[in-house]
């Protein structure tokens, strides 16, 4: 979607986007727009609720009413009107600019609807090409054209998630990573094959990827866009690019989602994409240990014990909790090889985070106060919101193992909590946040933006983060 800014309504445009506030209260100058013929539309039909629509003809011009209800959800209502505009095919559209509120918000609502996922049918979506923000300034254009870039990031990492696990393999998503590094010079990849995996001695990693025919790879991708910035970032993401659950095999109804459980790491890489294209001033490494979880004769085997690169041995509990296992070993490498001051993991891990939590918040735990109050508060800014979980020293005992130095799996409780106590082993001193997604990043059809099952969650929440308080 191409954003520009124009003065008047003169030029022709396929809808133009009207906004109101309950009780159909005109939210935009009344210069721009004049509702005087709207009168029976406007007491009667049309009530300015939020994510009302309505569409009204005058002569030749057609207005999509739009209603922000009270203001406090504008990035969903946009995104609403998108969503007509897409069903009756209107390309070409215009905005007239609310009084009050976010235009950053207003771009990024239009612009998370603005997606579909048709690779595998013959009807395609007509899709918004342009959008003249009437009434709107330069530095409105500048903030659409930010959302735009970091858009991209997030177009990716959906068409990543949506696509076939058999097409988005651990190959593929090494592939993507050194595509992006051609492109810009901001971006340098580096991929590691099996055998420099069995080099570091990545025992728990290996141990996931024994079953797969799609072979195992380690991509180290990192974006440097502050020369002299003090932090350094590394975003660890779950890259298991299909989840069978392994020897403890999913039953129906479980696995039918799991071409997902990939998120984590299109996620990272969406963000990689989205700093590059907006340029954000950061220093940000992505590390990714691919693999699927498949289940063949070379399976790995619960009751058997691996050891991880940093030395700790794990008993297998049970062989679907395996993104435990990819992460362990790319956080331990990430604290010997990258020198991070920070590290923050995005996993679709659990599914005991989408009992506690279900679609609307992603599970966060960490012990470091500043972290969580900056995911915290780009969460609430971004709409990508996170909810503190606990991460009690209690709760490590049921992780014990007999005959290794923890388990994989804690049993039926507090299960969100056991998997990150056990992630918590492999991060040394380094300052770290976990992010659970299983229930955010995958939605049922038709939640919240109606595109498609992918949210893109993450990438928007840790460019904010990256960014810094704005
Ligand atoms: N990929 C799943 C978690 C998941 C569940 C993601 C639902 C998205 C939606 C993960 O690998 C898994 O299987 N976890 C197990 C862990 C258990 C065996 C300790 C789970 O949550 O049941
Ligand atoms: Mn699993
Ligand atoms: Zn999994």
């Amino acid at each position: 979607m191409k954003f520009s800014t124009s003065a008047d309504l003169t030029k022709k445009y396929d809808v133009v986007i009207v906004p109101f506030y309950e009780g159909a209260k005109l939210a935009c100058r009344a210069s721009l727009f004049s509702a005087k013929n709207l009168g029976p539309i406007t007491t009667k039909d049309f009530k300015g609720k939020e994510k009302e629509c309505a569409l009204v003809y005058e002569g030749k011009k057609r207005f999509l009413l739009l209603g922000l209800g009270k203001g406090q959800n504008i990035r969903r209502c946009y995104a609403e009107a998108v969503s007509h505009c897409t069903k009756k095919k209107l390309k070409n559209i215009a905005v007239l600019v609310p009084a009050k509120g976010s235009v950053y918000d207003l771009a990024d609502g239009l612009l998370l609807a603005n997606y579909a996922f048709d690779k595998y049918r013959k009807e395609k979506t007509t899709l918004v090409q342009s959008c003249t923000i009437i009434g709107g300034t330069k530095a409105h254009l500048k903030e659409c054209e930010h959302a735009a870039k970091v858009m991209e990031g997030v177009y990716l990492t959906r068409d990543l998630i949506n696509g076939n696990a058999d097409d988005i393999t651990p190959a593929r998503l090494a592939k993507e990573a050194t595509q992006m590094a051609a492109k810009y010079t901001s971006v340098k990849t580096k991929v590691l094959t099996e055998a420099q995996i069995k080099k570091e001695k990545m025992g728990l990693f290996l141990a996931v990827a024994k079953s797969s025919v799609a072979k195992p790879h380690f991509i180290i991708c990192e974006y440097r866009g502050d020369p002299k910035a003090k932090e350094h970032t590394v975003v660890v993401g779950k890259g298991v690019t299909y989840d069978t659950g392994g020897l403890n095999l999913k039953p129906t109804g479980y696995m039918e989602t799991m071409k997902a459980d990939m998120s984590g790491s299109a996620s990272a890489l969406g963000l990689i994409k989205a700093a590059a294209e907006a340029k954000i001033k950061a220093n940000v490494t992505v590390v990714i240990a691919a693999t699927e979880n498949s289940i063949d004769a070379e399976s790995y085997k619960p009751g058997d014990v691996f050891t991880g690169m940093n030395g700790m041995s794990v008993e297998i509990g049970n062989t679907d909790a395996e993104g435990r296992l990819t992460l362990a070993d790319a956080l331990s490498y990430s604290v010997k090889h990258l020198k991070p001051t920070r590290m923050i993991d995005m996993a679709t891990l659990t599914g005991a985070i989408v009992v506690a939590l279900g679609q609307e918040r992603s599970g966060l735990f960490t012990e470091n106060k500043a972290l969580e109050k900056a995911l915290v508060e780009a969460g609430e800014t971004t709409g990508e919101k996170v909810w503190p979980m606990p991460m009690d020293d209690e709760y490590r005992e049921l992780l014990k193992s007999d005959i290794a130095d923890i388990s994989n799996c804690g049993g039926r409780q507090a299960g969100s909590t056991t998997a990150a106590l056990f992630l918590k082993e492999f991060v040394s001193n380094v300052p770290w946040a976990h992010l659970d997604i299983a229930g955010t990043a995958y939605l049922d059809k038709g939640k919240f933006l109606d595109t498609t099952h992918a949210s893109g969650v993450g990438v928007r929440l840790l460019i904010r983060f990256l960014e810094g308080k704005k």
